[in-house]
């Protein structure tokens, strides 16, 4: 996969582009904004994608698996609160909204889909938010 590519994607933080650096790939926002984390898999044969925070042990930010969204496994406070950008997944298109955010969703996100094709998990990628508080 192009590494590069995937670094140097831009998120969308309420109309204002936030450069994602090699060195960076990290997001601050203030309590209350709506964020992007960007995720961009290769187009051939993905079925699924898990977002997962790092502090976060068996429970996820976000599942679609087998063309539903999974939420028994969600943590709670991400209920109604995450949406996949693009609803159609058109060309591996699998970036994670997250809205109102609090402190409480300070950490590091990562991305990762399941290949229908190898039968396995493969990282895409991962960010770090920070929030501010009010
Ligand atoms: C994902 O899809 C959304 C909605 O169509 C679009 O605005 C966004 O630019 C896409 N992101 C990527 C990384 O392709
Ligand atoms: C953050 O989490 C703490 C502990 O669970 C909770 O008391 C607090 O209300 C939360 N803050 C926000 C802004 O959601």
């Amino acid at each position: 996969m192009s590494v590069t590519a995937s670094l140097c994607s831009t998120l969308l933080v309420f109309g204002i582009f936030v450069f994602v650096s090699a060195d960076q790939r990290t997001i601050t926002a203030e309590s209350g904004q709506n964020i992007v984390f960007t995720c961009r898999a290769p187009k051939n044969n993905i079925i699924g994608v898990e977002w997962n925070r790092a502090d976060l042990r068996d429970e996820y930010v976000l599942s679609y698996r087998d063309k539903q969204f999974d939420p028994d496994g969600q943590h709670p406070s991400f209920m109604n609160r995450v949406d996949l950008q693009d609803r159609k997944m058109k060309d591996g298109n699998w970036s994670l909204i997250l809205k109102d955010v609090t402190i409480n969703d300070t950490g590091t996100y990562k991305c990762r889909v399941f290949s229908g094709e190898t039968r396995s998990w493969e990282t895409i990628n991962t960010v770090s938010l920070t929030v501010s508080g009010e």
